[in-house]
This record gives C-alpha cells, structure tokens and sequence, in this order.
C-alpha cells in the first residue's frame, strides 16, 4: 500500500482484514519492522480514538511517533493559495507540509470538513494539499469526507461477529444529534461496505441523503422501522443534509435507537464509530446493552491503524 486516503487504495480487502485479525492475535510480531524510521500523526482537529490507536500501533511497529496538535500547539495555519499573510495566519501550509517531509517517513493527518463551503470540503482543500506538498505516504485520519481507519475497523468487527453462511444485512442508519455533523463516517462506512460480501442499506429521514458518489445504488429507506427489520448489523451515526449543505432539516419521527426498536432485527449487534453523545444520538439502553460491540469497534482501530502501518512500512523498507 502506497498511501490510504480511501478505500481505493487498499489493494485486497479481505488480505488487510486478515492481516488485522492476525496482528490482533499478536500485536507485538512485528516490533523491528518501522525501526529507525517516524510517522508524524497531525491533528488539525480533535481526537481520543484516532490519537491513541494510531500512537498505539506505530509503538507496535517500532516506529518513533510525532504527534502534533495542530490547532493547539502549532502557528496559525494558512490555507489559500496566493494568500498575503499579513493577518492572523502564521505559516502557511505548503511550508509546513514541507518541513514534515524533512522529519517524518509517513504523514497521517485529521482534517475535518469546514462545513461551511460545500465545494471545499467536497474537493478534500485540505487533505489535497497534504497529497500534493507530501513526499512520503499520507495517511487519512479522517479527512472532509472519509474515515478510511475507522471503516477498516469497522469491517474487521463486522467479521469478527459473523459466522453464517449467508449474507449479513447491514444498516447504517441515520441518527439524531444537536449540531450540524459531517459526512465523512456514513460516505466511508458506505463506500468500504459495498466492497464486502453484505446487504447494505442505508435509513435516513428525507433530507439527510449522503452523497450518490458514495452511495451509488445502495438502497436508501426513509422509514427507519422498515429498514431495521431483520438487520443482523446496525451502524448509528448523524450526519446533516448534503443537498442543502450541513442544514438539519427537522425530522419529526423519533430515530434514536431503542431496544424497542432492536426486537424488530435478527438481535442486530450495535456499531458506533463513537464520540457519541447518549440518549440523544444513542440510548444508553442499547449503549450498555448486550448487542452492542461499539468498545470491541474501537479496540479494532489499533489493529486497522497497524496493519495499515505495516503494509506502507513494506513499500518503504
Ligand atoms: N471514531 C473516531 O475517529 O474517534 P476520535 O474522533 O476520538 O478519534
């Protein structure tokens, strides 16, 4: 693997997958492999899992670990082009960019959508930058419209909890939430799932439908009971509307999971990419109850983060 900034990138799903359950089995094979050699792992924005997953699998591999809290702890970004920086804009990102090339093997970076600009965040402005100013391998920690780690983990814990021979039915079902939330979670996870062997279908109220680059022909369903029944696999996650560009057009329906809700499913397990915000997003009844998998989701990032890790250090070594 070259870089990971989507799906596209990984050459063999079910391989990776493999690799990540293999590695989960025995972390610390590999201990040599990323020695003498430093990913940078910059945060334009916040993280818990993405953070400490990442430090935890490159410290697996050996390698160093730089860490940059960007907003916090870095100058004051610039990232227009051309731009006369005689405001509140310190370094400019193409230079900083630059510098990590000097300092890191490996780039991964956070960078959020802006919400504010539908064509910037569309177009990745800031992970584009990364792509084009980067001289080793960029690695997305989500960016405006993806989260390639996480759907990884995702995948890996869809696998891990499903032993039928037949196709699991898989919802990824809207949530609700307090503020505008972007898009990258529900466009990845839908992208990555239309590269497994599952039935995907995606329950949004009317308004909130992601992205057709993402979904493709994957069915959407506005009514959130119908597209529960017999789900072997429920992912909850909010989003704003797409068309009208993070608006939060009103739902009138209740669409927060409940385990009233569950008992309409094939006992469905309960998936979230977490931070959540309970008993808004999630109940704490289905939270805390036994179909969830959403701690087991969030170990599996460390693995995801490493075996990732480990095939870009096997194009570098
Ligand atoms: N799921 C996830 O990416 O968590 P963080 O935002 O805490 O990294």
């Amino acid at each position: 693997m070259k870089k990971l900034t989507s799906v596209s990138d990984v050459k063999n799903l079910q391989e990776i997958i493999k690799k990540a359950l293999q590695i989960k089995e025995n972390p610390l094979s590999e201990t040599e492999k990323g020695k003498g050699k430093t990913i940078g792992l910059v945060f334009l924005n916040s993280s818990l899992r993405t953070r400490l997953s990442s430090q935890i699998a490159a410290q697996n591999l050996g390698l160093n670990v730089l860490t940059l809290n960007a907003a916090q702890e870095a100058w004051n970004l610039e990232f227009a082009d051309g731009a006369v920086m005689n405001g509140d804009t310190v370094e400019h990102i193409k230079d900083a960019i630059e510098v990590l090339n000097q300092y890191c093997d490996i780039i991964a970076v956070r960078c959020f959508a802006g919400m504010k600009v539908k064509e910037d965040d569309v177009n990745e402005s800031i992970l584009s930058q990364f792509e084009q100013h980067a001289k080793v391998p960029v690695i997305s920690l989500e960016s405006a419209t993806r989260h390639p780690l996480q759907s990884l983990a995702d995948c890996i814990t869809i696998i891990e909890n499903w032993d039928e021979e037949r196709k699991p039915k898989v919802v990824l079902t809207w949530a609700p939430h307090i503020k505008p939330i972007a898009h990258a979670v529900g466009n990845s996870f839908a992208e990555w799932m239309q590269e497994m062997d599952v039935e995907l279908v995606i329950a949004n109220p009317e308004g909130y439908d992601l992205d057709k680059n993402f979904t493709k022909e994957v069915k959407v369903i506005h009514d959130q009971d119908e597209a529960l029944k017999d789900a072997d696999f429920i992912y909850v996650k909010n989003w704003s509307s797409f068309n009208d560009y993070a608006a939060m057009p009103e739902v009138k329906e209740n669409w927060m999971l409940t385990n009233e809700k569950l008992a309409n499913t094939n006992q469905a397990k309960v998936m979230h990419c977490l931070p959540v915000r309970r008993n808004v997003e999630l109940s704490d009844e289905v939270m805390d109850g036994e179909n969830s998998i959403i701690y087991q989701q969030a170990k599996n990032r460390i693995f995801s983060a490493q075996a990732v890790f480990s095939e870009i250090l096997d194009e570098l070594n």
